[in-house]
């Protein structure tokens, strides 16, 4: 008897190995422990055995049951568990695929460039890690500027900084292009600032430079509010203040009306009114002389312009870290 359990023991094994799916099991399972399988066939056999050896041979029949039995219920859950994922459930809701999008300091961007296209401006690019004779000596901020100081700009090496702003691209236009040149150079910009609601160590910026002959002040008021208007509307009031530009003169600097209170006072304009952009002038003859044009012959403008205030304004955001902190409850909203 214990030589029978243990051949069918072995072969129990063999065709258990080969089992794949849940119909093999089964038929596996009746052969093995059904009402006439090989189980009971044993125990069948019992009868013939004198009754000293019976005990000891069914407690050998029924370990092997209990052996066999253990197996098809552990198969059994696993073949079952496989068989559940392989089906669909067709009635659940599908999973939603993340859609990514824009920055919204990007969607400005565009929106700028696409403004700026329009006007006839190319766009240019440069640096963000500059020279100090891009960044201030061309530009005809001379040594002891104000502008220079350790505290304003992020020096790499004495002669190496961090672009302070995007002006300096004009020179590098400037450099590889006879006039009449007109572009924009959107782009990043750095000083050192201790970050709060309204400074960053870094921000975004667009310049803007025209160079041809007979261009004028008019012409230079006339862009910033054709941009003011198609950013924001053509209600919107811009206001020209003088002001001081080592590389421009006269300088100016420009503001918007304020979007959200349009002009009665609220938090984004700080009670006034209006948002300060960015400073604008004619190009300095001394920017001419630096690049070999001849300011006898061409006058142009330049101006700035502060992206990140301009996106502050039109998605009424108090607070410029928000843009950078890649909080996806903030971004996603844009
Ligand atoms: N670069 C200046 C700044 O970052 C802004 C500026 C002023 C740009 C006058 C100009 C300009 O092109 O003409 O504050």
């Amino acid at each position: 008897m214990k030589k029978e359990a243990e051949e069918i023991r072995n072969k129990f094994t063999a065709d258990f190995k080969a089992v794949n799916d849940p119909k093999g099991l089964e038929d596996l399972r009746i052969k093995y422990v059904g009402r006439k399988g090989l189980i009971t066939a044993l125990f069948k056999q019992l009868g013939q055995l004198s009754p000293a050896e019976r005990p000891k041979a069914g407690k050998v029949i029924n370990q092997l049951r209990s052996e066999f039995d253990s197996c098809f219920q552990a198969e059994q859950s696993g073949i079952g568990a496989e068989k559940k994922t392989d089906q669909i459930d067709l009635t659940l809701p599908g999973r939603k695929p993340f859609v990514g999008r824009k920055h919204p300091l990007t969607q400005i961007f565009d929106e700028i460039k696409s403004i700026f296209s329009g006007l006839g401006f190319t766009i240019a690019d440069g640096p963000e890690v500059e020279t100090d004779y891009y960044n201030f000596e061309a530009l005809n901020i001379p040594k002891l500027h104000p502008s220079r100081n350790m505290q304003d700009t992020l020096y790499i090496s004495e002669e190496i900084v961090l672009r302070t702003h995007t002006s300096p691209v004009q020179i590098r236009v400037m450099e590889r292009t006879k006039p009449p040149v007109r572009i924009i150079a959107p782009g990043r910009v750095y000083r050192r600032d201790t970050p709060d609601a309204s400074h960053s160590p870094f921000f975004h910026q667009v310049e803007g430079l025209c160079v041809d002959k007979g261009i004028s002040f008019g012409d230079l008021k006339a862009v910033i509010t054709t941009c003011a208007h198609q950013l924001f509307g053509k209600d919107i009031k811009v206001r020209f203040r003088p002001s001081f530009f080592p590389f421009t003169e006269p300088s100016m600097e420009y503001d918007f009306n304020c979007i959200i209170c349009r002009g009665e006072g609220c938090k984004v304009c700080k009670q006034t009114g209006w948002v300060e952009i960015s400073g604008a002038g004619m190009v300095d003859p001394k920017v001419f002389e630096a690049v070999g044009y001849d300011p006898e012959i061409y006058t142009g403008y330049a101006f700035g312009m502060g992206v990140d205030r301009i996106a502050m304004m039109k998605y009424q955001i108090d607070d410029i870290r928000l843009f950078f902190e890649n909080d996806m409850r903030f971004l996603s909203q844009f």
